[in-house]
């Protein structure tokens, strides 16, 4: 079953209570809140008194993706703010700090992923794929909203899926960047069972429909 999960960077920041309650009504499955610190990425979005915010506003899923360097600093105060979800990038520290971080947001009882730049091969996952309950794997280099999608990514979309059935099963494999009515097909085709839409939801007036299309796409493939 594919889940739907909403970016709120192409969401109204100045009522995102009103515009997540929205997307929750047209059955988005995850939110997902986009931070970036202008270092690990070139762009600063948000952090964590929005999540603090968000998480008062809305019962939804918070599926927090830290596009910032060392998050181990943050990880906990990440947790404590409200995700049920956090993200790391493999590229934005060492092994053993993104280790730590993991084991700091399970030790919190949240559920952890790590995420993977484009340029970034499917092999960097290994040493995390047995502790994590989801992977990410970036479809645009990760920073702005509205890119184009990266079909060079669904080879390493596959070999991670692949690498999941082997080493832990129940890992989900997420997707980002790109994603509308037509990529998503080829992203679901190729193993991922979780995908974030920023423009193709936020950005379209129905939101329901926006979902309802996607949705219906994967299933038609
Ligand atoms: C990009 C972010 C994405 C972004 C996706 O760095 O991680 O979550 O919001 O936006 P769209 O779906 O418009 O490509
Ligand atoms: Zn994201």
């Amino acid at each position: 079953m594919i889940k739907i999960a909403p970016s709120v960077l192409a969401a109204d920041f100045c009522r995102l209570g009103a515009e997540a309650a929205e997307v929750k009504a047209a059955g988005a499955d995850y939110l997902h809140v986009d931070v970036m610190d202008g270092l690990l990425v070139p762009n600063i979005s948000i952090g964590i008194p929005v999540v603090e915010s968000l998480r008062r506003a809305t019962d939804m899923f918070l599926d927090v993706h830290l596009m910032i360097t060392e998050p181990v600093r943050y990880a906990e105060r990440f947790c404590k703010a409200g995700a049920d979800l956090v993200n790391l990038h493999v590229e934005s520290d060492t092994q053993e700090n993104t280790l730590r971080a993991i084991e700091i947001i399970r030790a919190c009882g949240k559920r952890a992923g790590v995420t993977l730049k484009p340029k970034t091969p499917a092999e960097a996952v290994l040493p995390f794929l047995d502790r994590v309950d989801l992977i990410l794997v970036m479809t645009v280099e990760p920073g702005f909203g509205g890119q184009h999608f990266m079909a060079a990514q669904l080879p390493k979309i596959r070999e991670i899926r692949r690498l999941i059935e082997m080493n832990n099963p129940a890992c989900e494999l997420e997707v980002d960047g790109g994603i509308d009515r037509d990529t998503a097909p080829q992203c679901a085709e190729a193993g991922a069972n979780v995908l974030v839409a920023g423009s193709a939801v936020f950005g379209k007036p129905d939101r329901a429909a926006a979902i309802r299309a996607i949705r219906e796409n994967c299933l038609k493939n």
